[in-house]
């Protein structure tokens, strides 16, 4: 069997680790293909060296433009490459343009479409990434769900193709990469951090960079909370940090992106995590922090369980207040113990089995 898995952006560079690394353990071929939708070393390369990723079969070099443009440069540039690898299927995850781009690409060449992250809503159509994993999902041939409420949400919505419920790649490497961290962490001596003593932060949704208003009140809101707070500057909100001067002066230690291990260190000694990626708030749940998360929806319903996470929407009195309560009781792993990886390629094999449907569709 060959694939061609499509990834393009920072959270999809992680899933792709744990999976790609089970598809070569199975004997499976794989061409990774990246579409540049992230394109800075930090964002980008780190991950490929950090988690021994196979080079790119190609890298499609499309950087930042409007979504219309990069979604189409995207499919145009990636069209001929499934074409010529004459793959089994397509592999998509998640929920970014280059999910959105692929999983066109694939279906209309009628390659079967694999997307892992199916059925997640947030019920929220301004969001660019809702109507990216509602469309993939629309053409997508098995549909694997982190979660049985997404399984259900699929077949509310009629989905006929395979779904199957395999939990979260995510918290394969959360867990695995956990196990391996050493007690005192480098990035905690870097930031002069005591652990339990200081929060983690990461902004970059449009919906809180777009609008300056919007991310002056989020970053009011982690100056209320009177907490030491380190904050990894994603690329599109680096701007927005420079005008409102957030790290001097303040209790924000502004930083650039960091690399997997040293954030998944940061998620576990930190005293709570505040958010708006849906990647974030699952790993700072599986490794026992309490999560703030700074939007007025979540995905990630399950998080929200005990209160391990609290959505405080942009509020900053909510995110401040949000942020002072303690940890619950009970830990939860709503998204499987570590064996998404397997499952996903135990469902792969018993759904695609090998056909050669694309050179007839393909004119
Ligand atoms: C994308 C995804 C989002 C995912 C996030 C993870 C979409 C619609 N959104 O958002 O689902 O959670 O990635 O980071 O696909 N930029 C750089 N260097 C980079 C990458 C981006 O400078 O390496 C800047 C560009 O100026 C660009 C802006 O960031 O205009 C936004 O980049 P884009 O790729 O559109 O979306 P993200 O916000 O990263």
């Amino acid at each position: 069997m060959r694939l061609v898995s499509v990834v393009g952006a920072r959270p999809q560079f992680v899933k792709a680790a744990v999976v790609s690394r089970a598809l070569r353990a199975a004997g499976i071929e794989e061409r990774l293909v990246h579409t540049g939708q992230h394109y800075d070393s930090l964002m980008s390369d780190v991950f490929f060296s950090e988690f021994d990723l196979p080079v790119p079969y190609r890298n499609l070099g499309v950087g930042s433009c409007s979504h219309a443009v990069q979604t189409g440069e995207m499919m145009i540039r990636l069209e001929p490459v499934v074409y010529d690898c004459e793959p089994d299927g397509v592999v998509v995850y998640g929920d970014t343009n280059s999910t959105l781009a692929a999983a066109l690409v694939a279906a209309k060449l009628c390659v079967p479409v694999i997307h892992v992250e199916a059925g997640l809503r947030s019920f929220d159509r301004s969001m660019p990434e809702e109507v990216n994993r509602v469309l993939a999902d629309r053409v997508s041939d098995l549909l694997l769900a982190p979660t049985s409420d997404a399984a259900r949400q699929l077949r509310s919505e009629g989905v006929t193709a395979p779904v199957e419920v395999v939990g979260d790649v995510m918290v394969d490497l959360a867990l695995e990469t956990l196990r391996r961290l050493p007690a005192k962490p480098a990035i905690l001596g870097r930031f002069k951090l005591r652990s339990k003593a200081f929060a983690l932060a990461t902004i970059h949704r449009a919906s809180n960079t777009d609008d300056t208003v919007v991310f002056a009140r989020l970053i009011a809101g982690l100056r209320s909370t009177q907490m030491t707070i380190v904050f990894p500057v994603h690329p599109r909100t680096l701007a927005l940090c420079k005008t409102l001067n957030v790290g001097s002066g303040d209790n924000i230690i502004t930083c650039e992106p960091l690399g997997y291990a040293d954030m998944l260190a940061l998620q576990t000694h930190a005293r709570v995590v505040l958010t708006d990626s849906g990647g974030v708030q699952k790993e700072a749940v599986t490794v026992g922090t309490p999560v703030v998360t700074m939007r007025d929806r979540t995905e990630w319903t399950q998080t929200l369980d005990e209160g391990w996470n609290v959505l405080a929407g942009n509020d900053p009195r909510e995110i401040a207040d949000a942020a002072q309560r303690m940890p619950p009781k009970r830990r939860i792993y709503p998204y499987g113990q570590g064996d998404s990886a397997r499952l996903i390629v135990e469902a792969i094999r018993t759904h695609v089995p090998r056909t050669k449907r694309m050179a007839s569709c393909a004119s």
